[in-house]
C-alpha cells in the first residue's frame, strides 16, 4: 500500500520547480503510483483565480495549496506541489499540519534566472513594469533545513529528479525499486 506524502517545491519563478515536478510525475506514474501535481500556474488559474501577489494573497494560495495536498496525502497519494511559496513560515505550517512531508529547495542564482528569462518576466520586473516579483522586489525566504536541495545551474534535470526520487526512496514513500543511480 502506498503511503502518502507531500513533495512540496519551493524556489524562485523559472528555477525549474514544474519541470521536476512533471518529469517525475511521469517516472511515478509509469510504475502506477497515484500522483498528484499542483502545480503554481495551473493553481493560479482555478482553485485561486483571483488571487494576486501581495503577501496575503500568496499566502491564501499557499494555504489553499496545502490543504488540498493534505487531503490527497492522507489518502495514499503523492502529492507534488510546485509553487515559488516564498515565505518560510507559511511552509513550515504546511510541514506541520500534513506531516508527511518532503521539502525540495529548487536553488537557482538570480543573475542565471535573469538569463534564462523563459516567460520574459525578470525583464519587466527589473524595469519596474511588475511589482513585487519574487527575488527582485519581493522577498523569497530560503528553507532552513529541507529534505532536497537541488541547484538547477549545476546539476541536469535528471540528476536533480534522481536526488529527488532516492530520497523518497529512502523515506519510504516510493518502492526502492524506483530509486535512480
Ligand atoms: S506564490 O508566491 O503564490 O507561491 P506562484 O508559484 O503561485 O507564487 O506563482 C508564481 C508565478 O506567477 C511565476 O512563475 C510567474 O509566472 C507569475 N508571476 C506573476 N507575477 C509575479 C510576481 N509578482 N512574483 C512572482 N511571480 C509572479
Amino acid at each position: 500500500m502506498q503511503k502518502g506524502c507531500t513533495l512540496w517545491f519551493t524556489g524562485l519563478s523559472g528555477a525549474g520547480k514544474s519541470t521536476i515536478a512533471s518529469k517525475i510525475e511521469a517516472i511515478l506514474k509509469d510504475q502506477g503510483l497515484r500522483i498528484e501535481v499542483l502545480d503554481g500556474d495551473e493553481v493560479r488559474t482555478n482553485l485561486s483565480k483571483g488571487l494576486g501577489f501581495s503577501k496575503e494573497d500568496r499566502d491564501t494560495n499557499i494555504r489553499r495549496i496545502a490543504y488540498v495536498a493534505k487531503l490527497l496525502s492522507r489518502n495514499g497519494v503523492l502529492a507534488v506541489t510546485a509553487a515559488i511559496s516564498p515565505y518560510r513560515e507559511i511552509r513550515d505550517e504546511a510541514r506541520e499540519s500534513i506531516g508527511d512531508f518532503v521539502e525540495v529547495y529548487v536553488k537557482c542564482p538570480l543573475d542565471e534566472l535573469v538569463k534564462r528569462d523563459v516567460k520574459g518576466l525578470y525583464e519587466k520586473a527589473i524595469k519596474g513594469e511588475i511589482a513585487n516579483f519574487t527575488g527582485v522586489s519581493d522577498p523569497y525566504e530560503e528553507p532552513l533545513n529541507p529534505e532536497v536541495v537541488v541547484e538547477s545551474d549545476k546539476e541536469t534535470v535528471e540528476e536533480s529528479v534522481a536526488k529527488v526520487l532516492n530520497k523518497l526512496a529512502e523515506l519510504g514513500y516510493i518502492p526502492a525499486a524506483v530509486k535512480v543511480k
